[in-house]
């Protein structure tokens, strides 16, 4: 209901003036959802906010407020309530009338950005040679699901995944490699990422036992950041086989096939150009012969400013410097207007540190926004970081596996007591869409900034702000179609929508605020929000299906109530897409 508050606005503005004179041009209404829907839709609170300006009691002003106000095109006559809030309820055939627009609308009435901006989003962004693990969940699912909102809203959106493909980890590989399987180098092909894990280990295990190996390792760091042939082609297959198994991974999950690598090594022939523009504007400091540039507002325990060190005493460069490189390349060459990290929240210093440098180097300005959207951790039923029972971090692929394997346990269950005979290729398939839609939507429904309890339980109850519960809403409309014979497709647009009932009124009004809520997803960044509109919506249709006859009723309310059905469905459907959540005709 975007659009009618901006009318409103207008009509305030202009009531505004005509009540009392121009010096009230561009007052803010100050309207807002009605605190209590027997108030009816909208509330304005400006005649208190005035009192003092104005030198008159705001029940007077509201008086004289709502004489001058010309709302009636789509609301009832105004109503000046307690200590002087005007109450607006809208007309139920203004309602009618909108919700007629966005039934014959496929974006459901969500209006594209009028000012599209080219926006990065940074996600997943593994560190490769190490096989993938929870910890990649959450900026996977929730950089998905923006990258998902902002494109549906008309951004250019680029879905950059800064892999960590390079640095000291890839030296002990290639060691190990070398040492254990020469021939490994050669047949990358018959080598998954799950031996290339426990080599992993077992080079670590090397590493830590043995100074020669160690110095072996240090030797193909060298020999890697030389460019050195042979280094350079045991480095890569090291990255493609890892790229290959997380694509396998991302695609399973349902993200966006639209994901770009682009790797921390990308960065490498930037680097030294990165140190040599600090150096030129005066930011480079040199300390015990590190190369850094000392913080603003950072400080150490001693209270002396901290360095950001960007090239380290042996000359080689960190996290931070790739980092600071990528800033330069994103704002110069990518011209992003917005930038997104959705990254662990225990990198906020991080990110503060490099936007901070980006814009005293001048790489950040006014004209683009660098956004860090820290995210919370998941945790273990104890409340500490979910580890496996070994004590390990625990494969992002057993999580999805597990997630899937109690969908279909559930749905067994379910289907015994039912009674029913489905094919296993229904069950697969619907536990599947139920496993990782759960697992998504317990991620997504919290606020990106707090750490959450994983439980699988949980998030696959039928009941409550969970997935399973918002398909189950999509699922009983598609049964409703069946059951009639309904082809919603075919409702004509000339059908008439007319809400009678209370239960009609509530679903209507939500059903016309996903613009709203879109908008203000665009603005913070927090899906729970859509999660939360979803949810509600869900709860709202289901009182409107158990109090009210559809298939059954009368026309013109059969119609109506069938086209309100499938903007229900239709908006769930949306909304779960822009999580990234696939629906099931029958579950
Ligand atoms: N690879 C990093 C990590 O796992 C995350 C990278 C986030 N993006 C960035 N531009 N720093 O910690």
């Amino acid at each position: 209901m975007n659009e009618t508050l901006t009318q409103l606005k207008d009509r305030f503005e202009q009531a505004l003036v005509a009540a009392f004179g121009d010096e009230l041009a561009g007052t803010d209404p100050i309207l807002v959802p009605a605190s209590n829907s027997k108030f009816g839709d909208y509330q304005s609170n400006v005649a208190m906010s005035l009192a003092k300006k104005l030198g008159k009691p705001p029940r007077a002003i509201a008086e004289q407020i709502i004489q001058q106000l010309d709302v009636a095109d789509f609301c009832h006559p105004p109503v000046v309530a307690g200590a002087g809030f005007i109450n607006l309820a809208l007309k139920t055939s203004y309602l009618e009338a909108q919700l007629h627009a966005i039934h014959t609308d496929p974006r459901l009435g969500v209006a594209r950005s009028q000012h599209p901006q080219r926006v990065i989003v940074d996600y997943p962004s593994p560190n490769i040679a190490k096989e993938v693990h929870v910890g990649l969940l959450r900026p996977s699912v929730i950089g998905d699901c923006l990258a998902r909102i902002l494109e549906f809203l008309g951004h250019d959106v680029i879905r950059l995944s800064h892999i960590g493909d390079w640095g000291t980890p890839f030296g002990m590989l290639i060691a190990y490699l070398r040492e254990a399987y020469p021939e490994a180098l050669k047949e990358s092909n018959d080598i998954d990422l799950g031996d290339l894990s426990s080599f992993y280990k077992a080079a670590r295990k090397r590493f830590d036992a043995d100074e020669a190996f160690q110095e072996r390792a240090r030797l193909a760091v060298v020999q890697l950041q030389a460019g050195d042939e042979e280094t350079i082609q045991a480095w890569k297959i090291v990255c493609d086989l890892s790229n290959r198994t997380n694509r396998k991974i991302y695609d399973w999950m349902g993200l966006s096939p639209e994901i770009q690598e682009r790797g921390e090594s990308f960065y490498n022939p930037l680097l030294l150009g990165v140190i040599e523009e600090l150096d030129r504007l005066g930011l480079l400091v040199k300390d015990s012969g590190a190369k850094c540039v000392f913080l603003d507002g950072f400080t150490n325990k001693e209270g002396k400013p901290l360095p950001l060190i960007v090239q380290k005493s042996d000359g080689g460069y960190n996290y931070a410097t790739t980092d600071l490189a990528a800033i330069r390349y994103r704002t110069e060459v990518d011209q992003a207007q917005r930038v997104i990290y959705p990254v662990g929240a225990e990198q906020t210093n991080h990110f503060a540190q490099i936007f901070q440098v980006g814009r005293r180097a001048g790489w950040i300005t006014d004209e683009v926004e660098f956004f860090y959207a820290p995210l919370g951790s998941i945790l273990g039923e104890d409340g500490k970081k979910l580890k496996s029972r070994s004590g390990e971090a625990v494969r992002l692929i057993d999580l999805l596996n597990e997630a899937i394997a109690h969908a279909r346990n559930d749905l067994e269950t379910r289907l015994k007591e039912e009674g029913r005979q489905e094919t296993e290729a229904f069950i697969a398939n619907v536990a599947n869409v139920v496993g990782i839609g759960a697992i998504k939507y317990a991620d997504l429904s919290q606020n990106r900034t707090s750490s959450y309890i994983f439980n699988y339980d949980k998030m696959l109850a039928l009941q409550g702000n969970t997935a399973p519960y918002m398909l189950y809403a999509y699922v009983r409309v598609q049964g409703i179609s069946r059951k009639g014979e309904i082809n919603f497709a075919e409702l004509g647009t000339d059908a008439a929508i007319v809400l009678q009932d209370e239960a009609e009124f509530t679903l209507a009004k939500h059903l016309l605020q996903l613009d709203e809520i879109l908008s203000a997803v665009e603005i913070d960044l927090l899906p729970n929000r859509l999660c939360e509109y979803l949810f509600e919506l869900s709860k709202k249709f289901n009182q409107f299906y158990d109090r009210l006859p559809i298939l059954q009723a009368e026309e013109p309310q059969r119609t109506s109530r069938l086209i309100l059905a499938d903007l229900t469905a239709r908006t769930i459907e949306l909304g779960l897409s822009l999580l990234g959540i696939s629906v099931l005709e029958r579950m």
